[in-house]
């Protein structure tokens, strides 16, 4: 097994890469907090071959650290760089964040010669470890959990999947009982995705950078669209919301431009789904800071809106249909077709059950693509549809256009677009607004 080591002062981010390498690449992966300790490890364990380092720790260059010592060994480890440094790009590799699994997972195989054919032909046993202390991270797991019987080659089942674990097992987790744990061998990547975005939603914001923070709100939102499908909404599900709507509020609000806030979004690859709420709180913040009629309740309730509107939908294509004629043309089967069509009253639904949301929620998010009723689509608004839902139509219709065409937007034509498309009065108001934004 290939030994990486790992620099990093946050504990659950080092658990996160450790699983990702561990179950992808098949890394064993030594963690550190700082880079002297590293550096004593590598003096006494010269054969590393890949270091993987935060930029910064603390007050500390840990990154350039690392890269000053390494450049002076005889055959030195690749370094994998994450966050922003000034290190040449020639000698080291930058990522972002690695709360992008994938891409780290890329990146370390790339750095250690592994290639996309030995990952697949990689022989996993059919129970897989991993490290127990993980699981404390989490209350429930989406698989089966096993432990292996003493001195015996048989499991036996220590969780069941999509129960909350029992009170004996977690202590006998937390007292280091034992150090592995088992999955079944097709139930890894299910189990670590999941685990993922939950380690993502347990993250402080204000301990990670801003790549980091995109990518955990992300996850979380993932995670919370997951819940939400199979649990509705309940007290997990509510306070797993109420912080993801917070830490995506305060992104929205200290962004300076929107193409800043694009570019960062398109950086960290977010998807479809996650950008244009994530952009539309911004847009949302903006309009009610310079409509007549705005005040911080308003400007609450539509960021409120942009977080909640599509959370009944599971993906990317589903969000991106906007239209019923984009919904006969959809390749999806009858039943996501169905979904798509009825998403804006289901999230009426179950905003009729949160507690404390912004009155009047429900009849926005009812009429969010237009009908009075949340099911399909419209363009021909009736006088029932409430301002603020045409309010959210407009800026949805905006964002779509910023998102599809990137760093290309030409506002001055969307606008006129847009003046053609919505030519009423109450319409022509908003869309002076939008013209308005910060790019
Ligand atoms: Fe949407
Ligand atoms: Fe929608």
């Amino acid at each position: 097994m290939n030994t990486t080591l790992l620099v990093e002062k946050n504990t659950q981010l080092g658990d996160f890469y450790s699983l990702n390498l561990h179950t992808w690449v098949g890394c064993d992966v030594k963690s550190f907090p700082e880079a002297k300790f590293a550096i004593e490890y590598l003096q006494q364990n010269p054969g590393i071959k890949l270091i993987i380092s935060r930029a910064k720790i603390n007050s500390e260059k840990t990154a350039e650290a690392l890269a000053d010592y390494i450049s002076s060994m005889a055959t030195p480890p690749k370094l994998i760089v994450l966050g922003q440094s000034s290190l040449d790009k020639k000698q080291v590799t930058h990522l972002p964040t690695g709360l992008d699994a994938k891409l780290l997972v890329q990146a370390t195989a790339k750095n250690l010669g592994v290639t996309a054919q030995d990952m697949a032909n990689k022989v996993v046993p059919e129970y897989f470890p991993i490290p127990s202390k993980l699981l404390l991270v989490i209350n429930k797991s989406i698989s089966n959990i096993y432990k292996q019987k003493e001195d015996s080659e048989n499991y036996d089942l220590f969780f069941e999947k999509d129960k909350v674990f029992s009170s004996t097992g977690v202590k006998d987790l937390k007292e280091g009982h034992f150090d592995t744990l088992y999955l079944q061998r097709d139930e890894r990547l299910k189990f670590v995705n999941t685990y993922n975005r939950e380690v993502a939603a347990s993250l402080e914001h204000n301990t990670l950078n801003e790549d980091e923070q995109i990518k955990a709100s992300e996850l979380t939102n993932e995670l919370l669209q997951q819940r939400i499908a199979t649990l509705g909404i309940n007290s997990e599900t509510i306070k797993l919301a109420q912080k993801n709507l917070i830490d995506m509020g305060k992104t929205a609000k200290k962004t300076p431009s929107l193409m800043n806030l694009l570019k960062r979004l398109m950086s960290n690859k977010t998807g479809y789904l996650f950008k244009h709420s994530q952009i539309l709180m911004f847009v949302a913040t903006h309009l009610m800071e310079q409509l007549d009629w705005g005040t911080p309740e308003q400007s609450d309730k539509l960021r409120f809106i942009a977080f909640f509107h599509d959370i009944a939908l599971e993906d990317d294509i589903q969000a991106q249909i906007h239209s019923e004629e984009d919904l006969k043309n959809a390749q999806l089967p009858a039943e996501k077709k169905e979904l798509v069509k009825a998403h804006a009253q289901l999230a009426a639904v179950l905003i009729s059950k949160y507690p404390n949301a912004p009155i009047g929620a429900e009849t926005i998010l009812k009429q969010h693509h237009g009908t009075v009723n949340g099911l399909g689509f419209s363009d021909h608004f009736s006088q029932n549809i409430s301002p603020m839902a045409i309010v959210f139509i407009l800026s949805e219709d905006f964002v779509d256009e910023l998102i599809t065409v990137g760093k290309d937007f030409d506002i001055k034509r969307k606008i006129a677009q847009m003046r053609e498309k919505y030519s009423t009065q109450r319409f022509q108001k908003i869309i002076n607004v939008l013209e308005s934004i910060a790019l």
